[in-house]
């Protein structure tokens, strides 16, 4: 793999600044916004009244703790626009996400908000290792999702090449990254995988592709899976965070030179870890649920929004600012075997380390008796699909998830191809807990 690391020099300075200076410019900045919020949108005004504190009463960033949490379900029950502390005149772009459930949530950005996404997606691109000059195929989705057009803004600021691919479409993504040799590539991981596939199903040996580095988010994704994609291309792989109610990808960025987690772009984002059941404060270092409030965004200022994303919060390396740990998985995804919480990244983790699978797989919830159970699905690689090599790598995997993960399993090992494939976020659990 190439040598990525940026140049010092070409870094934004408050990216190495003193940890003074960016506590100085974070407790100015929150003083704003939660000014901002309070005058300006209804709800906050609502809840900074009720809870009895008002903007005035911030002296220090730690008094953040006495103001009122924002949820998802606060922008539900505002839809579309009723967040928004700037006319909607002044609004330049909508975006929006689908959500499971109910009515969508609906963001949206002034001219200074895109100016300063597209700036944080340039800085996240940097740290990634992709520099002006450089190609970039994008395939995160362009629409609604905050994916495409976020990443786009970015890949352009930095004076990159971009090449506005958007999602789906597997064979002509791989027939374009064939022509136009890009030097990087944004998408999803699962969806990276996909293309992997359709590289060896059009002869192609992805270890000769021009790409040098994948900026890989909107879905968690471990360690292990690094190792597979960066083998598979010769490439680096690298982690982007983000969420579009705080702003979209780019929120935080693996550094290229050390891979340690997201860097957290903390002169625009004041990021917490909070005990997920008593929303009390945790000191870095601790798991619990990531709480971000925006410290610069005019059209939909966040003051302590809940993100549902557990992780905790480490020192800064390759730039001054706090790294978060990669995800462990989100709240919501958490599942409950015979008293055991485990994530469907645990299970990633195994599914990756057994010999003879493919990267693939599918979680399946299901009620036995009065438990819930699991199941999992999996595939053989292409060089092991007999029936011994099959019942071999269900039997690791049970042994290993059962060893590691702490719970009882059944394996599904299919051929190749018989797990779903994913066009962007993958559904990695599928909930049939009321069906049986
Ligand atoms: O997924 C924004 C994005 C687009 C990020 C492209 C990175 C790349 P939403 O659709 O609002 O926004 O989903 C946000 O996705 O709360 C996390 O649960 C998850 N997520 C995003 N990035 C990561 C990541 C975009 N790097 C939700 N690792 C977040 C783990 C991630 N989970």
């Amino acid at each position: 793999m190439k040598d990525l690391s940026p140049n010092k020099a070409n870094l934004d300075p408050i990216e190495i600044a003193s940890i003074d200076e960016i506590r100085a410019t974070q407790l100015e900045r929150l003083k704003w916004s939660l000014r901002h919020a309070y005058d300006n949108v209804l709800m906050y005004k609502q809840r900074f009244d009720e809870a009895g504190v008002h903007p005035d009463d911030l002296q220090q960033l730690s008094d953040l703790a006495k103001f009122p949490f924002t949820h998802k379900n606060d922008l539900r029950d505002n839809y579309p626009f009723g967040l928004f502390a700037v006319p909607r005149s002044e609004i330049i772009r909508l975006h929006a996400s689908s959500g499971t459930t109910g009515k969508p949530t609906v963001v949206g950005y002034t001219k200074n908000d895109i100016d300063n996404w597209a700036d944080l997606g340039a800085r996240s691109l940097r740290a990634s290792g992709l520099r002006k000059g450089d190609m970039v195929h994008n395939a995160y989705g362009y629409g609604l999702f905050t994916g495409g057009l976020g990443a786009h803004y970015g890949i352009e600021r930095l004076g990159a090449t971009v090449v506005p691919m958007s999602g789906g479409q597997t064979e002509k993504q791989v027939n374009l990254i064939n022509d136009f040799r890009p030097d990087g590539i944004m998408v999803t991981p699962s969806y990276m995988l996909n293309i992997l596939e359709q590289f060896h199903k059009a002869g192609l040996d992805p270890r000769e592709s021009s790409l040098k580095v994948g900026v890989f988010g909107a879905e968690p994704w471990t360690d292990a899976m690094r190792a597979e994609v960066e083998a598979a291309f010769d490439m680096h792989a690298v982690d982007i965070y983000g969420l579009s109610e705080i702003m979209g990808p780019g929120v935080a960025n693996e550094c290229v030179e050390t891979k340690d987690g997201p860097v957290i772009w903390e002169d625009h984002f004041l990021p917490e870890i909070i005990d997920p059941v008593t929303s009390e404060v945790l000191p870095d270092g601790e798991i619990g649920e990531l709480v971000f409030t925006t410290l610069t965004k005019e059209g939909l200022p966040m003051i302590r929004y809940r993100t549902r994303d557990l992780t905790c919060l480490l020192p800064g390396t390759a730039r001054s600012m706090r790294r978060m740990a990669k995800i462990t998985g989100r709240s919501d995804d958490m599942m409950i075997l015979r008293g055991v919480n485990v994530f469907p990244s645990q299970i990633e983790e195994q599914v990756m380390a057994t010999g003879g699978l493919a990267p693939y797989y599918q979680i399946e919830l299901y009620k036995s008796g009065r438990m819930d159970a699991m199941r999992v699905f999996v595939e053989s690689s292409p060089d092991s699909t007999d029936e011994l090599s099959k019942t071999a790598a269900a039997r690791m995997l049970t042994k290993r998830i059962k060893d590691v993960v702490g719970v009882s399993t059944e394996i599904v090992v299919g051929d190749p191809g018989d797990v779903e494939r994913s066009q962007g976020k993958a559904k990695r659990v599928v909930d049939n807990r009321d069906k049986e």
